[in-house]
């Protein structure tokens, strides 16, 4: 291969990204470096200032970057986030599934049992984590399917690998975004375009709002009794940084990938390779 060809291997410059759940912690960092690295960046956040913020941080920085409203669990939210995509950038070469979450409500402890988890917390997460990835797969993925290109790129996590104790509404919802990850990488393939391509990241351990609650004492910082375990089986060491998530990211969007679709990628510190003993 001509070394011209190798040097742009790796190279996501131009794509346009649309990114849900963009002001948050883990992904405001990937929309940051998309921005960096050339991308036209749409900002998705329910919380609309959290998304300006974000798409903020990227004009700040020299790049290109919207913000726009949009609830990931109401398809005519999500609807008119795409046309305001299209009409600022023309198109959408890649969407990242970012929004997802889980709330105390929704886990088990001494003092929440199971049995009385109450169905209301567990729809929010399975809904937010399962429906608010596959809505937008189809709104967008419609356009790509209509242009033959695109990419959409879902955010899964170690608890669909095998479920984490206590957040059984997450662990159910991010098995199914794996689940969904394959089954829509070969429809969209078979029916579309064997350019279009589906894939997702799982990412380890990151102290953000989701779980802060659950690896870190409120009052004092230190780790819980369970954010040592996570500590312990994982052969790096540590939890992850943000940005630890986003050479992957780079690499499933690039050129270099072109023949990857349907693959769920730990970026995890060794986690999901560690059986403990
Ligand atoms: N933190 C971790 O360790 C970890 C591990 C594995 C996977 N993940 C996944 O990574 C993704 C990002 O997580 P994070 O830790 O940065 O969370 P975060 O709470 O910081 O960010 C989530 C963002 O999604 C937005 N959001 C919530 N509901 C929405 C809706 N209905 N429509 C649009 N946007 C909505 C929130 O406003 C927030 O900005 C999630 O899918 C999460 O499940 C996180």
């Amino acid at each position: 291969m001509a070394k011209t060809s190798l040097e742009s291997l790796f190279s996501i410059k131009g794509l346009t990204v649309a990114i849900t759940g963009g002001g948050g912690i883990l992904c405001s960092e990937m929309a940051k470096a998309f921005g960096d690295l050339g991308c036209k960046v749409a900002v998705l956040d329910l919380i609309p200032e959290a998304a300006e913020r974000a798409a903020k941080a990227i004009r700040d920085n020299g790049g290109e970057a919207v913000a726009v409203g949009c609830d990931v669990l109401k398809r005519d939210s999500v609807m008119a986030a795409a046309d305001k995509v299209v009409s600022a950038f023309g198109k959408v070469d890649v969407l990242v599934n970012g929004a997802g979450g889980n709330k105390k409500d929704a886990t088990t402890s001494p003092e929440m049992s199971f049995f009385d988890l109450p169905d209301s917390a567990f729809r929010w997460v399975f809904e937010l984590n399962c429906v608010g990835t596959i809505l937008p797969s189809q709104v967008f993925g419609k356009k790509m399917a209509e242009r033959k290109a695109g990419q959409i790129i879902n955010v899964s996590s170690m608890s669909a690998f095998r479920p984490l104790t206590k957040v059984s509404a997450y662990s159910a919802a991010k098995a199914a975004i794996s689940n969904f990850t394959q089954w829509l990488a070969v429809h969209m393939a078979q029916e579309y375009s064997p350019t279009i391509r589906v894939n997702a990241i799982a990412p380890g351990f990151f102290l953000t709002e989701q779980n802060r609650f659950l690896l870190t004492e409120k009052d004092t910082g230190k780790l819980t009794a369970r954010g040592q375990k996570v500590i312990d089986h994982t052969p790096a060491g540590k939890f992850g940084k943000p940005f630890d998530l986003v050479g992957g990211l780079v690499w499933l969007m690039s050129p270099s990938a072109e023949f990857v679709t349907g693959v769920v990628v730990p970026i995890d510190g060794g986690f999901a390779a560690y059986s403990g003993v």
